[in-house]
């Protein structure tokens, strides 16, 4: 495995790695400023390739902050591997994801940030959003660049294949497409449907995000607050009911 490496915002990368036994993406972005944020760490055992892929950026011993959404292999089995190169890394992640998963599992204590925090990491600021099972886990949260209005949405338009590493063409067909085929497989409970979750969506289109930077899929280009909004109506329509 290799990663490829491109810049989707100024001083943002995406790192993305295509897992041939998962048949997807796992996609690392790194916010290049004083403060280097890296968001998800991927699988503990993809670690080289995604430090390889960090190193084509910057020197990976100066990474700070190691952003998640929730307490999954894939968005944090490396954290502890992070933790060891880099000095000053620490974990930022949600009250809940800190306190009740982060702080035994790593070798150093998370910086556990409220709702609406920001990280001022240099040029870049980086707001965190506490969205409890969107996509799912209760420790869930994401993190919004707010200068250049990068939405760092973890699972959200999930959707598998190497594709393109960014797209302005419609990403939610992708997701919905997705969402169908695996609601019956062994995966297909990944994201309950609660009180929460439209009015979650409807919190993320309104920050109007200019592009919306996925775990699993292509980066996406265009009008963020239409994307999220139609993403909604289709977990709505698949997820909400019966
Ligand atoms: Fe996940
Ligand atoms: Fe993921």
């Amino acid at each position: 495995m290799k990663s490829s490496v491109i810049e989707i915002a100024p001083g943002t990368y995406r790192i993305s790695t295509f897992h041939p036994d998962f048949g997807l993406q796992f996609n690392q972005f790194l916010v290049d400023d004083d403060e280097p944020f890296l968001m998800h760490t991927a699988l503990k055992k993809m670690f080289p390739v995604t430090l390889a892929g960090v190193s084509s950026v910057l020197d990976p011993t100066k990474v700070r902050w190691i952003g998640f959404s929730h307490f999954e292999s894939d968005e944090c089995g490396a954290l502890n591997e992070w933790l060891r190169v880099a000095p000053r890394a620490q974990a930022a992640c949600s009250f809940v994801g800190a306190n009740v998963m982060v702080n035994d599992f790593a070798d150093r204590p998370a910086r556990a940030l409220a709702d609406g925090e920001v990280l001022e990491i240099g040029r870049h600021r980086l707001q965190f959003l506490s969205t409890p099972h969107v996509p799912h886990c209760w420790d869930a949260g994401l993190f919004f660049e707010t200068v250049d209005r990068t939405l760092l949405c973890s699972d959200l338009f999930f959707h598998p294949g190497d594709v393109e590493a960014a797209t302005e063409a419609d990403v939610v067909g992708r997701a919905r497409e997705a969402i169908v085929k695996n609601k019956s497989g062994p995966m297909g409970k990944d994201m309950p449907y609660t009180a929460d979750t439209d009015p979650t969506l409807r919190r993320l289109a309104a920050l109007q995000p200019r592009t919306i930077a996925l775990m699993h899929g292509s980066t996406f280009r265009g009008d963020g607050e239409r994307a999220l909004l139609d993403l909604a109506g289709v977990i709505r329509e698949t997820l909400g009911t019966p």
